[in-house]
């Protein structure tokens, strides 16, 4: 990945902002190819947009209430469109979500996708397993219920039905028998792998959109 225009990547978040980090971090070696050009936030208070301020990332802060307010049944489909607005303004050649926890619907999903700009998420789940918020909690306790032995996170592509896309990089975490693992140091666990999960998802995909322009293929 050198000697190539960089990949332009916007990346959306919610809160703390510690995959976002792992990703400004990485343009230092792993992602030297890559320019975040946006960080774009649904929360005010997300450390994530502090961050991003420390980098010289510029940043931007979009909330759903105002909508909600304004356009009460349609504030998601006026949301949504306004987002894309946002997030196409910039040219990005990917959208990376790195907690952002908004569900994003067609509104979005299509204007990106007619300008062949692929979107990404992080969830601290395995395929087909916790489904939205709260993912590693939930894990959590269907393992003190004896339901399952392991949980994971996936990078997957992003579709209109939460975190169901096709996955592009899956790693499991077993549950450890007999450590009495309370729920933050399940967290720290999960978190540590995730921050080199996102980096390495971003580059696969990245290359391959560095691939697509050189071949000129759309
Ligand atoms: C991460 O654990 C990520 O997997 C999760 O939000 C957290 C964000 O942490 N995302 C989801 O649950 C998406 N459904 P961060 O703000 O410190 O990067």
């Amino acid at each position: 990945m050198a000697n190539q225009d960089p990949v332009r990547i916007t990346v959306l978040i919610s809160g703390n902002g510690t995959n976002l980090q792992a990703l400004i971090d990485a343009r230092e070696d792993t992602l030297k190819n890559c320019s975040i050009v946006r960080v774009i936030s649904n929360r005010r208070i997300a450390h994530g947009l502090v961050r991003a301020k420390d980098a010289s990332i510029p940043t931007h802060y979009l909330n759903l209430l105002p909508y909600k307010a304004k356009f009460s049944e349609n504030a998601r489909t006026e949301y949504d469109k306004d987002l894309a607005a946002l997030v196409l303004a910039d040219k990005p050649d990917l959208v990376v979500c790195a907690g952002f926890m908004n569900i994003l619907n067609d509104t979005f999903l299509d204007p990106l996708a007619d300008a062949h700009v692929p979107i990404i998420n992080l969830h601290p789940a395995l395929p087909g397993q916790f489904n939205g918020a709260k993912a590693i909690e939930r894990a959590q306790k269907a393992w003190l219920e004896g339901k399952v032995e392991k949980t994971g996170i996936m990078i997957h592509h992003v579709i209109s039905e939460v975190d169901m896309g096709e996955p592009i990089l899956v790693e499991e975490i077993p549950f450890i028998k007999g450590v009495d693992e309370d729920i933050k140091e399940l967290e720290q666990r999960i978190h540590e792998k995730e921050h080199k999960l996102i980096v390495s998802g971003t580059r696969m995909v990245a290359e391959e959109i560095q691939k697509r322009n050189i071949n000129g293929v759309s």
